[in-house]
């Protein structure tokens, strides 16, 4: 028997970090995807295009996931899984979720499980908890459901109205890193500050609840200002560094109303919103300077799976 699933990857519009603590985040799914194939097998492999076999390592979090839904329903943990992945991992756009997801899904599939989106967030955060120690769980939730939505630690994601499709303007910082260090950078700057980041912590809850009302009313100028206030708070708490500042200033010369990094931060992506039409003069100019990005729409669905 062999099943595939396949998740779109996603990016953090507002409160990453913050969304740790408490906070509300607003995150969007986008059309990056990850797939996953899996199938009985006489022993558990895994295998996956983004890896090479001296960083198998990395792969751990994937076995997690297999042995702890073995355990929990009661099948055999020896399958065959292969991933291929749109996302390079370490650049923000939740590569580790969206496949964990996508294998919660596809194994859900090849044992006839009918497992809801609740539960395929709550089994691929067994997997995430070792990618970076204390997620919390915006990444699996916006790869599992989809569209764009308004998270907090611990309630069932809303879903945001997003009129028309709506594309998201990606660009690369050039530096990949380790979410689990970010997470600990900012985690400290948490512990010597508690009162300052509690108070940033409510405004960015504040920011990410406008920020959805501002997506579902298309007011793209608006959205913009907030995720340059977003980009600053996240500058302040250390997570981000000369690079992403140099890339998000960038977008604003060149036109765009709003950038930010998004997810951990420390390298990896800038997300930027730019009136419609100007986005692939934007995506040329940075081009020509050496900055890779690109265009991305928002899928309403999220991770599908089916029997292969
Ligand atoms: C990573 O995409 C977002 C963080 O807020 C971590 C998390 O929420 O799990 C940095």
């Amino acid at each position: 028997m062999r099943a595939a699933a396949e998740s779109p990857s996603k990016a953090i519009v507002s409160g990453e970090h913050f969304v740790v603590h408490g906070a509300w985040a607003l995150a969007a799914a986008i059309d990056r995807k990850v797939r996953v194939e899996v199938s009985d097998s006489d022993r558990l492999t895994i295998a996956s295009d983004r890896v090479r076999s001296r960083d198998s390592a990395r792969l751990r979090p994937l076995e997690t996931v297999v042995r702890a839904m073995a355990r929990e329903y009661s099948f055999s943990p020896n399958v065959s899984v292969s991933v291929r992945s749109d996302v390079r991992p370490g650049t923000g756009l939740g590569s580790s979720a969206s496949c964990l997801v996508a294998l919660a899904a596809a194994l859900s599939a090849l044992h006839s499980l009918g497992l809801g989106k609740a539960e395929l967030v709550r089994l691929s955060m067994e997997g995430e908890r070792e990618v970076h120690g204390r997620p919390s769980g915006i990444d699996p939730a916006v790869c599992a459901y989809g569209g764009v939505i308004l998270f907090r630690q611990g309630r069932a994601p809303t879903r945001v109205a997003v009129p028309g499709s709506r594309s998201l303007l990606l660009a690369y910082s050039g530096k990949q890193r380790r979410t689990r260090d970010l997470v600990e950078r900012v985690s400290r700057f948490r512990e010597g500050n508690p009162r300052l980041f509690e108070s940033l912590g409510r405004s960015v809850s504040e920011v990410s609840r406008a920020s959805a009302g501002m997506v579902s009313s298309n007011d793209l100028q608006g959205l913009g200002r907030l995720m340059n206030l977003n980009q600053a708070v996240l500058s302040a708490v250390g997570a981000s560094d000369r690079a992403l500042d140099a890339v998000a200033g960038l977008l604003l010369e060149l036109g765009a109303y709003g950038a930010k990094l998004t997810g951990a931060g420390g390298g990896g992506c800038v997300l930027a919103v730019a009136p419609e039409g100007k986005e692939k003069s934007i995506i040329s100019d940075l081009g020509g300077r050496g900055i890779e990005s690109f265009l991305t729409t928002i899928p309403v669905g999220g991770v599908r799976s089916w029997l292969a």
